[in-house]
């Protein structure tokens, strides 16, 4: 039991990775905030993980959805060890499509998001004084750009350059800020993603889920449980000293 003890926040956990992440961490032997914007599924989610689980009603846009979701995990877990940056959106359109609106809106949960649960977390941690890890989501469209992906592809950058300078500031109060960079993984998410290039390079339903897939260097594309190894890793004290990076967990993907 590598998280005896410990606590968790997991933003945007009602499903697919982060709900993976947060049964992991429970198997590990953590108690897990889930926190999502979808109500029902993450109180769901919740009860289908067990008493070591609890749902927390928290849109990452919001400030004060924020500052109520933190203050409700904390008041039930008595403290948080963890956070995990997980909650986000994804859209795909070329340039001259893009919509200011649909812009605004991924820079809201993907990067806003993601500074202010960090926010939330560090002040707590640091009040605490006994460090912390914070985890955020990064993925291998912020290393480099894609035709159809830009306005997704520049919020994934920004995460990575968040949790490079977080890092280094949080360092001294012994909180990790690390980051983890998937590459293609299968779920409702890329289900969504599917339906984009559907629409906009002419492909059949499922067309672009196996082509990606057969291109990944492993053989197929990843799922949620590929990545839990390293959201348990980096929480644990054996990363103690990995600070401010970006780790691929991709079947090779990215080098591809
Ligand atoms: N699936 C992939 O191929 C892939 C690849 C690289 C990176 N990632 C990243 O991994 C993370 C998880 O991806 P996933 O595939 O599980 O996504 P997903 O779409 O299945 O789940 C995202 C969750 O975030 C929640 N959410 C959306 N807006 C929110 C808001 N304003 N406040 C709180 N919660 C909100 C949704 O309700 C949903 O439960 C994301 O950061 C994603 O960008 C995924």
């Amino acid at each position: 039991m590598r998280l005896q003890g410990k606590t968790a926040l997991i933003t945007g956990a009602a499903r697919g990775i982060g709900l993976e992440f947060a049964r992991a961490y429970i198997a590990e032997g953590a108690r897990v905030a889930l926190a999502d914007i979808n109500t029902d599924a993450v109180a769901e989610a919740a009860t289908s993980l067990g008493p070591q689980a609890m749902a927390v009603q928290m849109d990452v846009t919001q400030q004060a959805s924020i500052d109520a979701g933190f203050s409700a995990a904390i008041a039930q877990m008595g403290k948080l060890d963890i956070l995990i940056n997980n909650a986000a959106l994804f859209s795909a359109a070329p340039i001259a499509e893009i919509a200011r609106a649909d812009y605004e809106r991924l820079f809201s949960v993907n990067v806003s998001g993601t500074l202010f649960c960090m926010q939330a977390a560090a002040r707590h941690m640091i009040a605490r004084g006994d460090g912390g890890k914070i985890i955020n989501m990064a993925s291998q469209a912020g290393r480099r750009g894609e035709s159809l992906v830009a306005v997704y592809c520049a919020t994934k950058a920004a995460v990575i350059s968040l949790t490079q300078s977080a890092g280094q500031n949080l360092i001294s109060h012994g909180i990790n800020v690390n980051a983890i960079a998937p590459g293609v993984v299968d779920g409702d998410h890329w289900d969504g993603v599917d339906a984009f290039f559907a629409e906009y390079e002419g492909k059949a339903p499922g067309q672009k889920k196996r082509e990606v897939g057969a291109a990944v260097p492993f053989g197929r594309m990843g799922t949620a449980a590929d990545l839990t190894g390293m959201a348990i890793f980096l929480a644990t004290d054996e990363a103690k000293y990995i600070v401010a990076q970006c780790f691929g967990v991709d079947g090779g993907n990215w080098m591809a």
